[in-house]
């Protein structure tokens, strides 16, 4: 059940954010400690204008709620309210001790939800923790903050621990806790909160969680894949398999794992039977020890992007030397690809440079560190230069690959070549897929020549992803970023 955080300032407010998120959510939560003080008054007229149930909270400021109240004043409040509105649940932070006000909550047969937060890490103890908590027939309800993948995995653990807590809310706050919230049926929790203020640039919404990720409908069947990077909320793939799986009505659910330790999450995908992932910058090299078995374009790159279980090893297979080279088929059939111009020699480089080879292309590869360019022109024996020497390649090619990170994030204004001219023959592909046209792109087309976009491969290379992931083609659906 997705639970709506209900946090703005006045009960108008509330109420428009609970009818505009009524669709996706089974529960919503009241956050008194979020309102003016003058609204107060109005809380009860709020029960009266929603149908779900609600849980009321007045989250003190040490707890990351907002009240700077006493103590005896908020118990005040909350009687209060409780006495006027229709709650389903309070929530009541584990360390207060008030039995005459339980007695009351009780009586109005309330559901107490007991609720311990760390905002620094995760506590060893936690399972003993979440014990205590609904030792007097409470909800235990723990919200941590997981910062390694060993934190994620002492909290996918509660489940099978504590599987005797039938009801119970745990939460992972945090970057790294994202992947505990989209999967929270596998941590066993009860919900998810959700808000569409959340800051994690929104991927806990109530409608990405209900129609992208669908997580309210993971059940023990679910397969579980994701991306696995850092930084990684950022990451498109979500948006390609998951509304895959969703097509062929395949019972799969496909996350962002924030990770910083690639064994650890080796680890991790045991516990909880990951079938296979994406692998995104910086882990694309760091993942190739763990590998049973290696395709031989992951050998050749010696750099692995997508991994998925085979029996029982795990294969490494590189879906960005196909998803480069795809969307230039055409040009090869037509015979216009003879020699090709590559700016770069990083990671993304080695991928086009050997898929380009193996093509029988002529390349030259321009880099700012000369030596990066050399090493990698012995590898493949290819011609190298310095990208300061890139207006001598001017018209000498009839294709150019851009691979480095100039014209995205904060260098969007950049052009990685701007001595390079172009005669307006030239295939260009830049594999930056934000922005979709960057400059270099765009000075391309103003030239006339043909344009190769990033977004073209990093769409290939999701759908060869996902028919390993799945054994099934990708759907003729739209995709939608
Ligand atoms: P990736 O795996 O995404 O390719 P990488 O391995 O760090 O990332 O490689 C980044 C590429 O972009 C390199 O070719 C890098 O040039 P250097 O080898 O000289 O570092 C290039 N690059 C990054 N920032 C650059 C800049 N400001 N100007 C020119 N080239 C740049």
């Amino acid at each position: 059940m997705l639970c709506l955080t209900l946090a703005k300032k006045t009960i108008e407010e509330d109420i428009a954010d609970f009818w505009k998120n009524r669709a996706y959510i089974g529960i919503a939560e009241i956050r008194l400690d979020a309102l003016d003080f003058k609204e107060l008054e109005k809380v009860s007229s709020l029960t009266n204008q929603v149908d779900l149930p609600l849980i009321l909270t007045c989250r003190r400021k040490a707890d990351g709620g907002f009240w700077m109240g006493t103590e005896k004043k908020r118990i005040q409040i909350l009687k209060q309210i409780l006495e006027l509105g229709d709650f389903s649940y309070i929530d009541i932070e584990s360390d207060v001790k008030r039995p005459e006000f339980e007695a009351f909550i009780k009586s109005k047969s309330i559901q107490i939800i007991r609720s311990f937060h760390d905002f620094e890490g995760v506590p060893l103890d936690l399972y003993s923790k979440i014990s205590k908590l609904a030792s007097k027939g409470d909800i235990p309800k723990i919200a941590v903050t997981p910062k390694t993948v060993s934190d994620l995995i002492l909290i996918f653990k509660v489940e099978s621990e504590l599987a005797s807590i039938k009801e119970k809310i745990i939460i992972g706050m945090g970057p790294m806790g994202v992947c505990t919230r989209i999967l929270y049926k596998k941590v066993g929790s009860m919900l998810c909160y959700c808000s569409d203020d959340d800051m994690n640039l929104g991927l806990l919404s109530p409608r990405i969680l209900s129609e992208l990720y669908r997580a309210d409908r993971v059940n023990a069947k679910t397969h579980i894949y994701g991306v696995i990077g850092n930084p990684v909320l950022q990451s498109v793939s979500p948006q390609i398999h998951n509304p895959g799986f969703h097509a062929i009505r395949f019972n799969a659910i496909y996350v962002p794992f924030l990770v910083d330790n690639v064994r650890a999450f080796f680890h991790l995908a045991e516990v909880i039977q990951i079938f296979g992932f994406s692998v995104t910058i910086p882990h694309k090299i760091d993942v190739l020890p763990y590998l049973g078995k290696s395709t031989r374009e992951v050998r050749l790159i010696g750099s692995c992007n997508t991994v998925v279980r085979k029996m029982n090893l795990w294969k490494g297979i590189n879906t960005d030397y196909y998803g480069f080279i795809n969307p230039l088929l055409p040009y090869f059939d037509s015979e216009q690809i003879h020699e090709a111009v590559v700016i770069g020699a990083g990671g993304a480089s080695r991928a086009v440079i050997w898929a380009l080879k193996n093509r029988g292309v002529k390349i030259t590869i321009l880099n700012r560190t000369v030596e990066k360019a050399k090493a990698l022109a012995l590898e493949t024996m290819s011609n190298y230069d310095s990208l300061e020497n890139a207006d001598k390649y001017s018209g000498r090619s009839d294709l150019i690959v851009q691979t480095t990170p100039l014209g995205m994030g904060e260098k969007v204004d950049f052009d990685p070549a701007p001595k390079l001219k172009f005669l307006g023959t030239e295939i260009v592909y830049d594999l930056i897929y934000k922005p979709h046209l960057t400059k270099f792109l765009e000075r391309a087309n103003d030239s006339g020549c043909i344009l190769c976009y990033g977004i073209d491969m990093l769409v290939e290379q999701g759908k060869l992803q996902f028919e390993e992931f799945t054994g099934y083609h990708y759907p003729s659906i739209n995709i939608v970023f």
